[in-house]
């Protein structure tokens, strides 16, 4: 059958048809809203290359939480920005550091809002690498076992769930490992499992202060050109226990969430990072594009793409626009 037998605007002639036979609904559900927790009381520091995001002292976080919940959202995950950084990373696996503590006030005031943690070292090492340095790169299996510490730390202050952000060959398993005989078998990791060196983090090396000093990330993330190599990292993810992974960034990788998805068919989470945020707050500043549209437009376009959950810092706005009458 084709014209004029189909048409195929029958079905686009109204809001409510095509409502009726939209494919893909966004809810806010499966977003996850990304913040940064720093140490201090009555802190809400605006992060100039990130409009609208902060960094929280516990007490404002839980603010921030507590809306964040009413609003519907999924989840929270939490990255440190610490007082002290050390050499190895080990400084955030403290029982007292900024993100067990922010944990611990989070789910005493919100408990029904779920917790996720940012596992990795890159924000707690003087260096800004993700791991300790031997000869310049970063030790892989030094790494493992202050990975695996800093979880464990992350579980025993109440999160929901870890996810490990480093890129370490290993990690996951060493982190079930370590959950395991910690007695918390049933707390989820959600890995950053395809995670490419990408300029898309541009914006959230300023907010946690985490660039690298010297050199990049390209001896542990991704190289942006490989697809296949995506495939075999979540396969081994998956092998040693992750219960979802991630890809990361992504806008510019949605052929690889759907690889994804169509492959294994476990839970995608898709990482909406930094720059794929500034980018679209810097052309609406200049009243280039219409926000509210661009944000839905694009976060429709992962969970097309096969994504379940999306890590994304317009979470709340997002939120806002789908309680709006008429939204995507
Ligand atoms: C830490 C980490 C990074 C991001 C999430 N976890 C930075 C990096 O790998 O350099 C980036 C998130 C974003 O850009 O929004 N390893």
């Amino acid at each position: 059958m084709s014209f004029p037998q189909t048409r195929m605007r029958r079905l686009r002639a109204s809001p409510a048809l095509r409502s009726l036979v939209q494919e893909t609904r966004l809810c806010p559900q499966r977003l996850v809203m990304p913040l940064f927790a720093c140490t201090g009381t009555g802190k809400k520091i605006p992060i100039d290359s990130m409009p609208g995001n902060f960094r929280f002292s516990q007490d404002c976080l839980v603010e921030e939480c507590k809306r964040i919940a009413g609003a519907g959202i999924g989840a929270v995950i939490l990255f440190g920005i610490p007082d002290r950084k050390d050499e190895t990373g080990e400084i955030g696996a403290r029982e007292d550091g900024v993100v067990q503590q922010a944990v611990r006030a989070i789910k005493a005031a919100v408990p029904r809002l779920l917790v996720i943690t940012d596992v990795c070292n890159c924000e707690y090492t003087t260096h800004g690498h993700c791991g300790p340095l031997t000869g310049g790169d970063v030790d892989n299996d030094l790494t493992l076992s202050v990975l695996a510490r800093q979880a464990l730390s992350h579980a025993a202050a109440g999160a929901d769930m870890v996810a490990p952000s480093d890129m370490m060959d290993g990690r996951v398993g060493a982190i079930r490992g370590a959950l395991d005989a910690g007695g918390y078998t049933n707390l989820p990791i959600m890995a950053y499992s395809a995670k490419y060196a990408s300029a898309f983090y541009g914006p959230f090396r300023d907010a946690a202060d985490c660039a690298p000093k010297s050199g990049d990330r390209a001896t542990y993330q991704m190289n942006p050109a490989n697809s296949n190599e995506a495939l075999r990292e979540v396969e081994l993810d998956i092998s040693e226990g992750a219960d979802i992974v991630m890809i990361k960034p992504a806008l510019a990788y949605l052929d690889i969430v759907r690889r994804v998805k169509d492959t294994f068919g476990v839970p995608v989470a898709a990482y909406n990072v930094s720059g794929e945020f500034s980018m679209v707050k810097a052309a609406a500043a200049r009243g280039w594009i219409d926000e509210d549209r661009l944000v839905m437009e694009i976060l429709t376009s992962m969970q097309r793409a096969g994504a379940d959950i999306i890590i994304t810092y317009h979470a709340l706005e997002a939120a806002r626009i789908l309680s709006k009458a008429g939204a995507l």
